[in-house]
């Protein structure tokens, strides 16, 4: 069931199609406000900017993609509904994150495929800071952003949109790929720009906008699944802790669990005319470092200055 007349649709593929500048990165990318995207996420994030109204006690999981966004909801996912499901009953067992917690892109277009329970507070967004509609940023609601080292952010992504299945795909080496990323010009690039946005954003309003690191979250899970839950307002009590509540969904949204389930080794997504990917994609090494296995060390200092430059005294480092 589509939220929005196939005028209004029109009107942005339209919009898309011809008034903005192109480039690509294994697929075509568009230029809007600053970022390149793909035209079917470009084109769900200025739905929402239109129309989407938040609610205040609506939580927004917001990432650049390959950061940790599937861990991220899958933890965040987890939490919340802890005390709805039984160990071997979690819908996280036989379905991919992603389809647990919708894109606000997706929501913005069809009817939203809130998982059960019903009004889960949980949604999430590629999109920048500045691209949020203001109903986001003006109802008080809480945000939660990832972000993960650019260098295996590149590496990560690399991997991941080569093995998208579509018809206008075009294969880059890594090294045309690297270069590419380096200039900002990968889907929701510029990375650091994707980053800053909701770093400020976090220094500014630090109640409403969780920044978390996927390098940290990897080093002491435990610490900051419970910063993580209490945030969103599901705390964990100290009974729970006691029962070991914490590290129970630490294990079920580990990497080894989740690439180990049939929904993710077998299942695939088709999320635009045909273009497809396998859920096995989104699960790949989950490690810190593997930059290591693909950048010379060239290419490792190109992009160190760069976000040195970048990020100059904002206080964030990687
Ligand atoms: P690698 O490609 O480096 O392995 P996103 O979910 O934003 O698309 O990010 C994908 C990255 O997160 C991939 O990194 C993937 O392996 C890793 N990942 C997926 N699930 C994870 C989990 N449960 N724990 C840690 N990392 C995970």
């Amino acid at each position: 069931e589509l939220l929005v007349s196939p005028k209004t649709l029109e009107r942005i593929e339209e919009m898309i199609t011809t008034g903005l500048p192109e480039a690509n990165f294994f697929q075509p990318l568009r230029q809007y406000q600053g970022f390149w995207c793909f035209p079917v996420f470009l084109r769900g994030a200025i739905l929402a900017q239109e129309n989407f109204r938040a609610k205040p006690e609506d939580i927004f999981l917001c990432s650049a993609p390959k950061t940790g966004t599937t861990w991220l909801k899958a933890l965040s996912f987890a939490t919340v509904t802890r005390t709805h499901f039984d160990d071997s009953e979690s819908p996280l067992l036989r379905k991919l994150p992603h389809d647990c917690i919708p894109y606000l892109e997706h929501v913005s277009i069809k009817n939203s495929t809130r998982e059960l329970p019903p009004n889960l507070p949980l949604l999430s967004t590629h999109a920048p800071y500045s691209w949020l509609p203001n109903s986001i940023t003006e109802s008080g609601c809480k945000i939660v952003y990832i972000c993960r080292n650019p260098k295996d952010v590149f590496v990560s992504l690399w991997h991941f949109v080569r093995n998208i299945e579509s018809e206008n795909r075009e294969v880059i080496s890594l090294e045309e790929g690297f270069d590419l990323y380096c200039r900002g010009t990968s889907v929701y690039g510029p990375y650091l720009d994707h980053v800053l946005g909701y770093w400020k954003a976090s220094l500014e309003f630090p109640d409403r906008v969780l920044f978390l690191k996927y390098e940290e979250m990897m080093e002491d899970p435990a610490f900051y699944l419970k910063k993580l839950a209490e945030f969103m307002g599901y705390p964990f009590s100290l009974e729970e802790e006691n029962e070991g509540e914490v590290q129970k969904i630490i294990d079920l949204c580990s990497f080894d669990k989740l690439s180990s389930l049939e929904i993710n080794t077998k299942g695939k997504v088709y999320y635009d005319q045909g273009a497809m990917f396998n859920n096995h994609t989104l699960f790949r090494k989950g490690k810190v470092g593997d930059w290591k296995n693909y950048l010379t060390s060239e290419m490792a200092e190109r992009l160190d200055k760069i976000a040195e430059d970048k990020l100059g005294k904002s206080g964030l480092k990687f």
